[in-house]
């Protein structure tokens, strides 16, 4: 597998079922966090930090037993921020076609010993299903830090 995509696989298991019988949101968005750590370490070769994680959309919900799929692949990059598409995807085992369960974009930060940020190495889409993806992840990167100006000034925090 190319070095800007990390693919995990399992099944979906009881433990991880919620109140009304499907897969706990939590659960899926640890899933998120999981692969797009593994990505992100991967791609910088460095301990990475969440620094966001944006547009995360349950579409269908998860079984418990279900062959899961979480894709992460790298579509944008900063100075020392990783920006990840994620899709999720849910399986009967025994044949049927994969639907999209869930998606998002997650941001992290590589990071040295002490904490602070270190460069990461530039991704250049090829594809053109790339390119497009790093349209959208640099418009989510732009809004999801608009809003945090949000949240900062209507809270009084700046
Ligand atoms: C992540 C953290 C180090 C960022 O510190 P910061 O001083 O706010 O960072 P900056 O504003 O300088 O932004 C750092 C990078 O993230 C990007 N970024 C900032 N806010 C963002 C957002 N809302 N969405 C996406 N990317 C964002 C910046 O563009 C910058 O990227 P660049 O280096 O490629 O230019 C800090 O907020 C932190 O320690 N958070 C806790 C992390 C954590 O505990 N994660 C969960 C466990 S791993």
């Amino acid at each position: 597998m190319e070095n800007h995509i990390v693919e995990f696989r399992f099944l979906a298991e009881p433990t991880d079922v919620n109140f009304g019988g499907k897969v706990h949101g939590g659960i899926v968005m640890k899933w998120i966090d999981q692969a797009s750590y593994a990505c992100a370490a991967q791609w910088s070769k460095r301990y990475c930090v969440t620094v966001s994680a944006n547009a995360i959309r349950f579409i269908r919900p998860v079984l418990v037993g279900q062959l899961i799929s979480v894709e992460a692949r790298i579509v944008h990059t900063g100075k020392s921020s990783m920006h990840i598409y994620v899709v999720v995807r849910a399986s009967d085992p025994r044949g049927d076609k994969p639907s999209v369960t869930n998606r998002c974009f997650i941001s992290f930060m590589a990071v040295d010993e002490a904490g602070f940020p270190v460069k990461v190495p530039t991704f250049e889409p090829v594809a053109d299903e790339d390119k497009k993806l790093e349209e959208v992840a640099k418009h989510a990167k732009d809004f999801a830090k608009q809003l945090d100006d949000d949240f900062e000034q209507s809270l009084g925090w700046k």
